[in-house]
């Protein structure tokens, strides 16, 4: 479409044509009923559909919508998220709120996200056909400003992955590092964001003095430009990665996510994530042990979940508490994948009673290694760059390849229960094991 053109006195664009338009809700039946209510109405046609804000934004380029008709309540990236996605990188189109949500405060969001129009669901054809030619006509300055992607040309989002625990100290700084690292050497553009903003410690693994940190560019009135998130970030030499380090004081934590925060209202973390994933292949993210706001802001955006553990008891049995939080309070099943780490140490568990004990498969294994693992956390160099032939490094590389190879995948079902097929004398003896390992781990005796 011509981007002089405007409205004409039919209502179509003065091309003749009609407004296309593209529908973004999760709920099926919601699009269809959109999509009947359309086709009575030569003026628009309805041009394309997504379920979530992220398929929206991957789609609008091809789709090239003049008006997105979009829900707010979305799993992965939310209709006001991804109103301020829209705005900045495809100013062109136009957004139309359709929403359950007739709460003021919602509707001040998405107008100052940037939308165009706000549409309380139930709502009939005329209003609906109304909001998108207003919203059409109000765009005429920016379609004719023929305004292009800022984000030169990116089309495909990053992926996140967020490594989490319930406990301290199981390895997530380190797993994070060292993956990170890894993706990296295969060529993939890496950020690593470091989410544990009291006491994140990403800066010393990397053996840098970070100048900037994500304080920084929550010290930013308005919209965050993607070149102060890129000016807040610190190149390890000779890592290939970027990293968004945490604030230097524990104090500080609270600008980004607290109280002292420039605007309250808003959530500088997934802002912050949302402007990397554009621009980064991976986004890496490094987070604190607590299922508080900054950490559910990244876990949401995540398309992998990496739940880090270590085959000890204690570790267990919060790792059992957080994953039934993950997969069925949060609904996350799919996206998280259960992680041994310092595995087949003197003492451990074997990986196999971890998964049976969890009732979860476990999906990655790295070896105990404290002389390489606490060396590297020494040197400022992860160990991936320096000891690559070592079995803690291939873990870390069997990690990253598996990851890769998944970019397109999703969706698996989460397996109910790891097969593990025991010998007959191997199963007496595990069957005590078990039996004790589930009893600790579940006292009241369910699971
Ligand atoms: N596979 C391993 N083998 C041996 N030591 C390890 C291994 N992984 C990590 N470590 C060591 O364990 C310690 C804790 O690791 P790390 O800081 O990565 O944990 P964390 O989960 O990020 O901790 P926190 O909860 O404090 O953020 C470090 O000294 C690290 O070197
Ligand atoms: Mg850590």
């Amino acid at each position: 479409m011509s981007s002089l053109t405007s409205i004409g006195a039919e209502g179509k664009t003065s091309a003749g044509k009609p407004i296309r338009v593209m529908i973004v809700d999760d709920a099926r039946e919601l699009r269809e009923s959109v999509r009947a209510m359309l086709r009575l109405d030569e003026r628009v046609e309805v041009v394309g559909e997504a379920e979530d804000g992220y398929q929206a934004l991957e789609r609008i380029p091809e789709v090239r919508p003049d008006v997105v008709l979009m829900d707010i309540n979305m799993p992965g990236l939310d209709g006001i998220g991804a109103t301020e996605r829209v705005v900045e990188e495809h100013p062109e189109t136009a957004v139309v709120i359709i929403s359950v949500e007739g709460d003021q405060e919602y509707f001040r969001k998405a107008m100052r996200a940037g939308a165009r129009d706000y549409l309380v669901k139930p709502f009939g054809m005329d209003d609906l056909v109304g909001a998108i030619r207003n919203a059409y006509r109000l765009n005429a300055p920016e379609r004719a400003a023929g305004a292009t992607s800022l984000r030169r040309g990116a089309t495909r989002l990053g992926q996140v992955v967020c490594v989490f625990s319930s406990k301290g100290g199981v390895g997530k700084t380190t797993v994070t590092a060292n993956l990170a690292v890894a993706v990296a050497a295969a060529g993939h553009r890496v950020v690593v964001v470091d989410l544990d903003l009291e006491f994140g410690n990403q800066a010393t693994v990397f053996g840098v003095t970070p100048r900037s940190s994500i304080v920084d560019v929550c010290r930013t009135q308005g919209p965050i430009p993607s070149d102060r998130v890129h000016k807040a970030l610190t190149h390890p030499a000779g890592t290939g990665v970027a990293l968004l380090a945490a604030p230097p004081d524990p104090e500080l934590a609270a600008e980004v996510e607290g109280e002292a925060r420039a605007d309250p209202t808003r959530s500088y973390v997934g802002e912050i994530i949302d402007t990397l994933r554009a621009d980064f292949e991976w986004v890496m993210v490094d987070t604190a042990t607590n299922f508080g706001e900054t950490t559910l802001t990244a876990l949401d955006r995540a398309e992998t979940i990496l739940l880090v553990t270590t085959p000890e008891v204690p570790a267990l049995w919060s790792t059992a508490r957080a994953l039934s939080i993950l997969t069925e309070r949060l609904d996350y099943g799919a996206r998280v994948k259960l992680v041994v780490n310092r595995a087949r140490g003197v003492g451990g568990l074997l990986t196999r009673e971890v998964a049976e004990a969890l009732n979860y498969q476990v999906a990655f294994e790295i070896p105990s290694d404290g002389a390489v693992a606490v060396a590297a956390a020494n040197s400022g160099r992860p160990f991936f760059l320096t000891r690559k032939k070592k079995p803690i490094s291939r873990a870390i590389g069997a990690m990253a390849q598996e990851l890769l190879g998944s970019q397109e995948v999703h969706g698996q079902e989460r397996p109910r229960r790891v097969a593990g097929e025991l010998s007959g004398a191997e199963s007496r003896v595990r069957g005590v094991v078990r039996t004790n390992l589930l009893n600790l781990i579940f006292p009241s005796g369910g699971q």
